[in-house]
């Protein structure tokens, strides 16, 4: 593991100020971490909590837990789980958690999605085109196919969807030709061996010159959301979340890319009645279960974004429960 120093945090948590502010934790307050990574939100909004409130932190990343519990292990009111904002409600251990302590509902839930720096600077991991490290990129290097295995799997149009709809690569068919090749002349076991297929697509000194992102991050990015399945069961993991708040309580979701962002958004949205099908009504009408706060959601100050680059693509969107029986409504558009 690499060392973590004060000075030199391995993870900034983004919107830092924003989640405080939107996510007040009252007295006595019950909060749910879904993505808890290196408890950076969590150390700061248990911080502002008083000595009754209680922090349920959730991760798949046993490393990320790890080093969420040497930060804030200490601290009584945390409680610390393995597993994924998808399952981890029918975990025993989780349902025990709520019904001891949060049996009218949660006050706040966040979930910060994606990945750390923590995963992404530790080469080992093998999510960087930047360093050699094993073709891996699981969240949870204990479960599931590694991103070798998964791509042993592809055939050239299934991973050029892959590429296509989880990376918005354009360049994706001839990228993923290039990758299976590598792959069959068994010349691609590493990250910068990935890398390398994806420039003979893309060079990368012409990026390089017009100053744009590096060729493999897209693909990169496409390969690591199939490879954790990221995008999959997000829009019902956010609904399950926000019917585990009680009324008055707040849900807020990060999202660092504008496949998580619309899902977040369109799943949010559907449940504060708002219908966004064909025609300007809904034909029946749509449960509001909560209301948006910042409808277009939160982004980085200019501030955050100049000390913390990685916070330029997040966004902070923010549900708030209303009473259960709320009337339905046709178009709130
Ligand atoms: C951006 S980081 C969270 C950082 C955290 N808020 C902090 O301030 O330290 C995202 C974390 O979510 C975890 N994660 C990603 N997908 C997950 C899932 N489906 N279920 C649970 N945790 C997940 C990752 O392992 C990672 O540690």
């Amino acid at each position: 593991m690499t060392a973590e120093t004060p000075e030199t945090p391995l993870h900034v948590p983004v919107l830092l100020q924003e989640v405080l502010e939107n996510l007040p934790v009252p007295a006595g307050g019950r909060v749910l971490d879904l993505t808890l990574g290196l408890g950076g939100h969590a150390q700061a909004l248990l911080a502002g909590a008083d000595a009754t409130a209680r922090y349920l932190g959730v991760d798949r990343d046993p490393q990320a837990r790890e080093r969420a519990r040497l930060r804030l292990g200490s601290d009584a009111r945390l409680t610390i789980l393995a597993g994924t904002y998808e399952d981890v409600w029918d975990d025993p251990a989780f349902q025990a958690w709520v019904q001891l302590q949060a049996p009218e509902g949660l006050d706040a839930i966040l979930m910060d999605l994606g990945v750390s720096s923590l995963q992404l600077k530790d080469p080992g991991r093998g999510f960087s085109f930047q360093a050699e490290g094993p073709l891996d990129m699981r969240m949870d290097p204990e479960s599931g196919a590694t991103a070798l295995e998964w791509l042993g799997e592809q055939t050239d149009e299934s991973l050029a969807d892959a590429l296509y709809g989880f990376g918005e690569e354009r360049a994706s068919r001839p990228i993923a030709r290039a990758i299976l090749r590598s792959l069959q002349a068994g010349t691609l076991r590493t990250t910068l061996d990935l890398a390398a297929a994806i420039y003979t697509v893309l060079p990368r000194e012409i990026a390089r010159r017009k100053k744009q992102i590096d060729p493999a991050t897209r693909s990169f990015q496409a390969i690591r959301i199939a490879v954790n399945g990221e995008l999959s069961r997000l829009a019902k993991a956010i609904t399950t979340a926000v019917m585990a708040l009680k009324p008055g309580g707040r849900l807020g979701v990060i999202s660092f890319h504008s496949l998580e962002d619309r899902i977040a958004k369109q799943t949010l949205r559907r449940l504060a009645g708002i219908y966004d099908g064909p025609g300007r009504t809904a034909p029946d009408p749509l449960p509001r279960h909560l209301r948006l706060i910042h409808a277009g959601g939160l982004k980085a100050s200019e501030a955050e974004s100049a000390a913390n680059p990685p916070s330029r693509s997040a966004r902070l969107r923010i549900g708030e429960r209303l009473a259960v029986n709320e009337p339905p409504s046709r178009n709130l558009r």
